[in-house]
Parts: structure tokens; sequence; C-alpha cells
């Protein structure tokens, strides 16, 4: 079958790539959506269990800092345009760890883009890489400080951060470099189905069930701003069909929370929902040494998104939470394969040979 478009989206059976390919694979059939991923820990194909038959989908398991490999899957798919998730995503373990961050999340990225230059060979028609960022990138606002906007300086904090400003860095030079067509686009803090249980929210909604404790670093003041995963999934959509390239775009939903105050909300929601009296879970509260280096505030201006393509976010927050905790409070048997470690095993035989 002849597809229209040919895309690589990669780190897509991860948390928010999930939510991507998803949304691409039952909307446009008339694409062929390749989904490249290396399987890390975060990876999960139980996340696309429901898609995983389309006849627009395709699976590679491959690290993209695999250049020879990344090569080949542009010319064997004939690919036209990329939107690019893949990335050691959890700033806890870029402060254990840093040298894999830099190795994904830069070189990794380097290699994405010299495969798609070497691909594409000048000809930009019909052509675009689009990568996925974080507002972390512009590090950190005071409590009243404004917002994060388009124009803000790049001021990385943590490993995490300074490895994705790297890779924009290297994204927005491959435009002005080479001509490529790019797009960045930055985003606040994304929740909903599917986020690997290192992350605050579904870490603290499991907690909850198995009555364990719930650490808040430091004082539980810093401010996140945060936006439902699906939300993210369908800017993505419209910015890679109707972005201007060489733009970038901040993405947000004009959110914030201070985390001991988002924590109150979870486990009134999560006690509720699981039949218990009102403030049962409240003692599991445990206040930890805080996080090195931990950004005080993130908050997205994205009235240049509404302004030039139309996007609002869809959700309210009190409904994106509550459907969230009953999300995972309705899926323990996805939970349960993650904590017991048994999804990895599962990999590692079905794709020994790749
Ligand atoms: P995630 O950790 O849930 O998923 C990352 C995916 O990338 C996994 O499937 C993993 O297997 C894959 N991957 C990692 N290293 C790879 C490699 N070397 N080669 C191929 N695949 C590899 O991350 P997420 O939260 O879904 O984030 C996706 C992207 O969105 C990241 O680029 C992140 O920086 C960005 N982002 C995340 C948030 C957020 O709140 N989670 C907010 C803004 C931007
Ligand atoms: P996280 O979900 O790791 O996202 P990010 O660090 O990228 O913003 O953390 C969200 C906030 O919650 C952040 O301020 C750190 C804090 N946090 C805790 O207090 N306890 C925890 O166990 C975790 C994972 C995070």
């Amino acid at each position: 079958m002849e597809f229209k478009r040919n895309i690589l989206i990669t780190g897509g059976a991860g948390f928010i790539g999930s939510h991507v390919v998803r949304l691409f694979v039952n909307k446009y059939p008339e694409y062929r959506i390749v989904n490249l991923d290396k399987l890390t820990y975060a990876g999960n194909l139980a996340n696309l269990k429901d898609i995983e038959n389309a006849p627009n989908y395709v699976f590679v398991r491959a690290d993209i800092c695999d250049f020879d490999t990344v090569c080949r899957i542009f010319s064997e798919y004939g690919i036209d345009g990329v939107i690019h998730l893949a990335a050691e995503s959890h700033v806890d373990r870029s402060i254990k760890d840093p040298f894999t961050f830099a190795r994904t999340n830069v070189l990794g990225t380097l290699s994405l883009l010299q495969a798609a230059r070497n691909s594409w060979n000048g000809d930009w028609n019909g052509k675009l890489f689009y990568h996925i960022s974080t507002d972390e990138v512009y590090g950190a606002l005071k409590a009243d400080g404004g917002f994060f906007t388009e124009e803000t300086k790049y001021d990385p904090h943590s490993p995490y951060s300074a490895s994705k400003a790297s890779s924009d860095h290297f994204v927005r030079s491959f435009h002005d470099t080479y001509g490529m067509p790019t797009i960045v686009t930055n985003c606040s803090n994304n929740y909903g189905p599917y986020q690997f249980p290192e992350k605050l929210i579904p870490l603290f909604i499991n907690n909850i069930r198995h009555g364990k404790p719930l650490p808040v670093y430091g004082t539980g003041e810093n401010v996140r701003d945060w936006l439902y995963v699906e939300d993210h999934a369908r800017a993505i959509d419209l910015i890679f069909h109707k972005g201007k390239v060489a733009e970038t775009y901040n993405i947000g939903g004009f959110n914030e929370w201070r985390n001991i105050d988002l924590i109150h909300v979870i486990i009134k929601t999560a006690d509720r929902l699981l039949g218990n009296p009102e403030g049962t879970s409240e003692h599991l509260i445990k206040f930890v040494t805080d996080r090195a280096g931990h950004d005080l505030r993130y908050a997205i201006d994205s009235r240049k998104l509404k302004s030039e393509l139309g996007w609002e976010p869809s959700l309210q927050f009190e409904e994106g939470i509550e459907k969230t905790i009953r999300w995972y409070l309705d899926n323990q048997p996805w939970m349960d394969n993650i904590t017991s470690g048994e999804y990895e095993k599962y990999y590692d035989e079905m794709y020994n040979n790749r």
C-alpha cells in the first residue's frame, strides 16, 4: 500500500509518545507511522496494545544513537517527517547518571538530524523535523516571577534540562546551517495515563493504593504547570501540520500548582475513589531531603500557540486529574507489570535478536 506520508515517531513506547502514536495511527490511516524506540526501562509496548496491529503502524526496536540503523530506517520506510520524543526524561535519574542523558538526548538527537539530512539530501520539500522539548530549558521562575515565553533565555539547571537545551540548539542549528525544516516546542509538565511511576503523579497514586509513604521533596512549595497529555498530543498534531518552519512554540495550560497543594488533591481524590474516609492517606505524606538544584517554579505562557494556531487545552484540571487517578486505579495490572519488572523481561525475550 502507498502511504501519503511516512512519519517517524521516536520514543513512541513512552508516556507522551504513546499518546502521539495512538492519535496519528487512528486519525491518519493514510500515513504510515513508524515508531522507533529502544525500549529502555521507560518504554512499554503495553501502552500501545490497542493499535499494535493497525495496518499503518510499524514498530522498530532501535537506539537513536545507532546512526547506521537510523539511516537504514529512513531509507527503508521513505521517512519524510520526524516527531522526535525519544529521550531520558527523569530529572532525578539525570542527577545520578548524567552521561546517559548526554548520550541519548544530545548525541541521539544529533544522530537523527544527521540521518534526516543524509536521507533528504537537500530536498526539503514536504519534509519536517519536529523536536519535542520541555519548559525546563528556561530555568526557574520566582514564586511571583511571570511566565516563560518563546523569548525567554535558556538557563537549564539539571543535567536533564541541560541535555534537552543542547538538543534544542542542535535542531535549530540544522535549520540555520543546512536549511532543514525544523520546529521545536517546549511543553510544561504532562500528566495522564501511561506515565512511568517514577514521576510525581503516578508514583503517589500507586503509593496511596499500597499505603506507602509519599516523599515530598523539600517543603513542597515548588510549582509545576500541569497539562493533560492528550492535550499535548493534540498540540503536536496541530503544530506538525500547521506550524511555521523554524518557529518555537510553548505549550501549556496556565495550570500552576504548588506540589503540596496538588498532593492534597491527589490524596483526597484517590481516597474517595478507593472508598476510604476523607483524610485516610494524609498521614503518608513524608517531607524528605530536597532534590539537588530543585527549580522553584515553572509556568508557561502559551498565548502564541493560541493566537497563531488556535490551540487551547480541552480539559479542565479537576476533570483531568480525576480521570487520571481513576485510570491508574482501574489499570492496576499495567502498574503491577511495571513495578514487578515483568514488562522488561518480556521485551528482552521478544526482541533478543534485533
Ligand atoms: P518517557 O521517559 O516516558 O519515554 C521516553 C521513551 O524514549 C521511552 O519509550 C524510551 O524507551 C525511549 N528512549 C529512551 N532512550 C532512547 C534511545 N536511546 N533510543 C530510542 N528510544 C529511546 O518520556 P516522556 O515523559 O514521554 O517524554 C517524551 C518527550 O517529551 C521527551 O523528549 C521529554 O523531554 C519531553 N517532555 C516531557 C514532558 C513530561 O512532562 N513528561 C514535558 C515536556 C517535554
Ligand atoms: P517530576 O514528576 O519528577 O517532574 P519534573 O521534575 O520534571 O517537574 O516532579 C514534579 C515535582 O514533584 C517536582 O517539583 C519534584 C517533585 N517530586 C516530589 O516532591 N517527590 C517525588 O517523589 C517526585 C518524583 C517529585
